[in-house]
């Protein structure tokens, strides 16, 4: 039964829209642990169009579960990530002019740099997960860097439907295998949401999920600490 990371992101987005105090992505933290979150995730972005760099410290403060930082494999956020010192670290690609994280990043093409950055956040104490595509050479490079664990981007299976969405989810479970195989963690992540997280959540020895979009956006409507039950619930069918 995989654990729940919840991502706060777009409470902050809210709250960026006018640079204002409300709503508070570490009051979103708290009521999404009393909610049955095991993990608060933030990503703090190049571009700060969200989470702010005062939001890290709070949060680590304020939350009681894991707090998952996810960033990309630069000096500014690794100097970030250390003097923060969250229990987690996961390693992600970006780009400046994407809207959400668009594809996993490349350890393979990157070793050198994702190498020293996962060692300079373990000597911290942190624990490194790397967010890549479920690509068998991304996963052996993962192991062979250091890494703990492997976050699988989930943002192709959950863009498509039908036959399609079939196959995208069999690429997962291959690739599940191969990351138990190389003995890393197994995580997923990325466009999971109330309709599609339950295949995904039933990968064997499938450890944490990390969702943010979609139960952000269900609790306009129900507000957050229901919004979080609800996927807890569907995360351990
Ligand atoms: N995991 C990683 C590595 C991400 O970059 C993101 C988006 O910030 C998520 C999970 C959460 O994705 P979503 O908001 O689509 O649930």
């Amino acid at each position: 039964m995989p654990f729940l990371g919840v991502n706060i992101d777009h409470v902050a987005t809210v709250r960026q829209a006018r640079r204002g105090n409300e709503p508070d992505p570490v009051a979103a933290a708290k009521v999404a642990e009393r909610a049955g979150a095991d993990q608060i995730t933030v990503h703090l972005r190049e571009d700060r169009r969200h989470i702010q760099d005062r939001d890290m410290d709070s949060l680590k403060d304020a939350v009681q579960i894991s707090l998952n930082l996810e960033c990309a494999c630069v000096d500014e956020m690794l100097k970030i990530a250390v003097a923060t010192c969250p229990p987690r670290v996961c390693l992600v690609p970006e780009k400046r002019e994407e809207i959400t994280t668009e594809g996993g990043l490349d350890v393979v093409g990157n070793r050198e740099r994702v190498g020293e950055a996962a060692k300079r956040l373990q000597d911290a104490g942190i624990v490194v997960s790397l967010f890549i595509a479920p690509d068998e050479a991304q996963i052996s490079m993962s192991k062979e860097l250091g890494a703990e664990a492997v976050e699988l981007h989930t943002g192709t299976y959950a863009n498509v439907v039908g036959d399609e969405q079939q196959s995208e989810l069999s690429m997962l479970r291959n690739a599940s295998q191969i990351v138990l195989a190389h003995e890393l963690r197994l995580h997923a992540g990325h466009g999971l949401n109330y309709t599609n997280v339950v295949p995904v959540a039933k990968i064997p020895d499938m450890e944490e999920l990390n969702i943010g979009h979609s139960i952000v956006s269900r609790a306009i409507f129900s507000g957050l600490e229901e919004a979080v039950r609800e996927m807890k619930l569907l995360c351990q069918t």
